[in-house]
């Protein structure tokens, strides 16, 4: 029976599910039921999320958790963390009240620019193109006066734009090299908008311009935004004296420091240690940007690529300790928005707006680096010290719990005894088949 359908999308929400029932899963009632279990029974609240995509046949929750206790450029702040991850929430707040017993976080815009191209192939005379780009320049300014209106009434627009010659690297190949500031919206349609109608000046203008007409026409071949924003870049940081550090299991406070320091300074170095130490970072940086309904897929590749701009993909942190003083930071480039998108439409993206004391897009900029740098302390402090397992065994117990069944009672007598005892699955099973609660 084959699987192949056509017009699948213009069936009904109702006949797509059947229709997966039946094809995949046997006829089985319970598969449907699994599904249907997700639905809100709010209908406009699930009418929201159906239209969000296409083919939605269900809701698929990741928990909101929240953060409390962060200290940043002396305001307080609890953050919403959306996560799968077991001990992500748990580290995030045990950094925000360490950080917070010694002045907070500390944040700096370095840059909020963003970047658009659009990609072309000339195979003429190299000074045609170039005389003819400055001919034109202001042209494309005036044709996108409309898409740029709104934008500029807030302080934002286009800033730049650029030919840029790639030949060396690639036969005919030219780009237009855009920047823009896009305030407080992430700004990827309005960027994208704004390079298509560059294509089209580019295009119209080459066409009938004296010195390119007997040349090979210019061939447009895309006009996309780019998610490597190397100069919307902001930096976190904390800093206390080493006296004021905790001592830490057999370390004392100098001691851990200088081992802290050590652990970021593999990772600057090392790339297979790099990948790890900026997963970390990521763990609390996605959370945040799934909470307030950015795009993390484009943080996650503009990071990443940032972490490589060096030739070697690097750990985005930095520690130094200088005289009797520890200084830990991240610098990092995050491209998101406050307005547009999700962020007026998906009701718990606006709860958490409203949480986070509704930031501006700067704003939210700073707060995301900072859970980066708070989850990046938390890791390592473990790391250095008892070892990641501890805490995440502990916070891990739960789902092996769930996983073995176990009721409420189980439960609390279970967190009771693993608190000196290590957890691991067998052990929790072992507990539960043991205990006579
Ligand atoms: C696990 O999700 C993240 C860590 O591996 C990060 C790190 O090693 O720095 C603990």
């Amino acid at each position: 029976m084959s699987k192949n359908i056509t017009g699948f999308s213009k069936k009904t929400k109702e006949e797509k599910i059947n229709w997966l029932i039946t094809k995949y899963f046997a006829g089985n009632n319970e598969a449907k039921n699994t599904l249907k279990s997700y639905w809100n029974t709010n209908k406009k609240l699930q009418n929201l999320h159906d239209e969000f995509i296409e083919n939605t046949v269900s809701n698929f929750y990741l928990p909101l958790g929240v953060a409390p206790n962060f200290i940043i450029n002396q305001k307080e702040y609890t953050l919403p963390m959306v996560t799968e991850e077991s001990s992500v929430v748990a580290a995030s707040s045990k950094a925000a009240k360490y950080w917070g017993l010694r002045g907070g976080f500390k944040t700096t815009i370095i840059g909020q620019e963003k970047i658009g191209q659009v990609h072309f192939m000339y195979s003429g005379v190299p000074e045609k193109i170039h005389s003819f780009f400055k001919s034109i320049e202001s042209q494309f300014y005036k044709d996108i006066s409309e898409i740029n209106k709104n934008m500029a009434a807030r302080g934002g627009g286009i800033t730049s734009i650029e030919l840029i010659d790639k030949t060396q690297e690639l036969k005919d190949y030219y780009q237009l090299h855009a920047c823009f500031n896009t305030v407080d919206s992430m700004g990827a349609n309005f960027i994208n908008s704004c390079l298509e109608e560059f294509a089209k000046t580019l295009a119209r203008e080459a066409a009938i311009h004296e010195s390119l007409k007997e040349e090979d026409p210019i061939e447009i071949i895309m006009s996309i935004l780019s998610n490597y924003v190397p100069n919307c870049l902001v930096r976190a940081e904390v800093s206390c004296s080493i006296e004021d550090l905790e001592a830490e299991e057999g370390l004392s406070k100098r001691e851990f420091a200088e081992k802290f320091v050590r652990a970021v300074e593999i990772a600057r170095i090392e790339p297979h240690r790099a990948v790890t130490h900026n997963k970390g970072i990521m763990n609390g940086i996605d959370a945040l940007v799934l909470a307030t309904g950015n795009d993390f897929r484009a943080v996650e590749a503009g990071v990443h690529a940032y972490a490589s701009k060096s030739g070697q993909y690097r750990g985005l942190s930095k520690a130094s300790i200088k005289g009797s003083q520890f200084y830990f930071l991240i610098e990092i480039p995050l491209a998101v928005g406050t307005v547009g998108g999700l962020t007026n439409l998906h009701p718990l993206v606006k709860w958490s707006m409203q949480l986070l004391g509704r930031p501006n897009a700067s704003e939210l900029m700073e707060i995301i680096a900072v859970a980066g740098l708070a989850q990046n302390f938390g890791a390592l402090r473990s790391l250095v010290t008892s070892g990641i397992q501890k805490g995440h065994m502990k916070m891990h117990l739960f789902n092996i719990l769930n996983q073995l069944n176990a009721n409420s009672i189980e439960k609390e007598a279970a967190v009771e005894y693993f608190k000196t005892t290590p957890v691991s699955f067998s052990a929790v099973n072992k507990f539960l088949k043991n205990s006579n609660v």
